[in-house]
């Protein structure tokens, strides 16, 4: 008698919409469903973070990479010039591969890891990753004494604090190019291009005296305020 109590477990109502077999499919499903979104989430930040950081920060340098008639106006005005090159906030290392190419030991410090990555890769196949060396640095806290050629692509918020920084680290010797935007006080030895391409070059020479000017005058003051 009580055998006809027994049901299978694969009996038709298992399987019928509610019961205990669907709702964990439909567990799973939203586990797996929660898990790509949350995963492609932190995919997008992780990408996407690097290129929107600049823009959150006190000086908003974006990444924004210069145009093959500006590349071709920096190597036109450091035609005469050899030795090390460094561009300031590199983005994908066009500047530095093309200068590279032209003989220089260039190097890139650029804030976005992404890009720097990038820009070893394209140095290493475009066959100049020797003479090549890219850094995930904060321009700010890095000093640029040793290179003898410096290029930058800035915006103008930044380059009055800059004009400032190289020419405390700079040595007489070292040339600056400014790409698209130029220096506020210094005055060009040169200017190459126009409209956006244009740059300008600068003589350390020229613009360290301006220090000792200031110095002076500071002293000056002192002395006039005694
Ligand atoms: C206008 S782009 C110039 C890119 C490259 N020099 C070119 O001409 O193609 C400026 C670059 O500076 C980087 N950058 C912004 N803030 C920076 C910082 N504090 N230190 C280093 N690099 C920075 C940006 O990520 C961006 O790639």
């Amino acid at each position: 008698m009580s055998d006809f109590n027994i049901k299978p477990s694969h009996t038709i109502e298992n399987n019928t919409p509610g019961s205990g077999s669907d709702t964990s499919l439909k567990k799973r499903l939203g586990v797996i469903a929660t898990c790509v979104v949350g995963g492609s989430l932190v995919a997008l930040y992780a990408v996407a973070g690097p290129f929107v950081a600049p823009a959150l920060r006190k000086v908003c340098l974006p990444f924004v990479p210069a145009t093959s008639t500006q590349i071709e106006n920096v190597l036109k005005v450091l035609l005469t010039r050899s030795g090390s090159l460094v561009d300031i906030g590199s983005g994908d290392g066009r500047i530095v591969i093309a200068a590279a190419k032209r003989g220089f030991k260039a190097v890139g410090f650029e804030l976005n890891p992404w890009l720097v990555w990038y820009s070893r890769y394209k140095a290493w196949r475009e066959g100049v990753h020797h003479s090549t060396s890219f850094y995930i640095s904060d321009l700010w806290k890095v000093s640029f004494s040793q290179y003898s050629n410096v290029v930058i692509f800035g915006v103008p918020q930044m380059m009055e604090q800059l004009e400032i920084k190289l020419q405390t680290e700079l040595h007489s010797s070292a040339k600056v190019v400014a790409c698209r935007f130029p220096f506020p006080t210094w005055s060009p030895d040169d200017i190459a291009g126009e409209g956006i391409d244009t740059v300008w070059i600068y003589d350390a020479k020229t613009f360290k005296t301006l220090i000792r000017n200031d110095k002076d005058n500071e002293g000056q003051d002192d002395k006039t305020q005694q």
